[in-house]
């Protein structure tokens, strides 16, 4: 199965964040068994500080100011999309 990326940015700035997002992420995906469907790396800053704390999805959508709910519903989209065979919303939104 193909898997969804979420690059979670580790830079300087969104790093204070991302130091509980990130394993509150991991273990919600855990926890909805979607583990296995979404791939969670770290990145460097992607030049948006001011905007963060930051996450980039399938190498090309950067979503700003991510809460923990508002990142597990781009998650559970993403994720849904990818088993379902259809774009996810954030892909629907780059093609605008
Ligand atoms: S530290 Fe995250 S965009 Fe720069």
């Amino acid at each position: 199965m193909a898997r969804c990326r979420i690059e979670l940015c580790w830079g300087r700035i969104c790093a204070k964040h991302t130091r509980t997002l990130e394993p509150r992420l991991r273990g919600w995906l855990r926890d909805a068994r979607l583990a296995d469907a979404v791939e969670v790396v770290a990145s460097g800053c992607f030049d948006r500080c001011e905007q963060g704390p930051n996450v980039r999805l399938d190498d090309a959508t950067i979503v700003h100011g991510v809460d923990f709910d508002r990142l597990r519903r781009i998650v559970a989209d993403a994720a849904a999309a990818q088993v379902e065979g259809r774009p996810g919303r954030h892909q629907r939104e780059r093609k605008r």
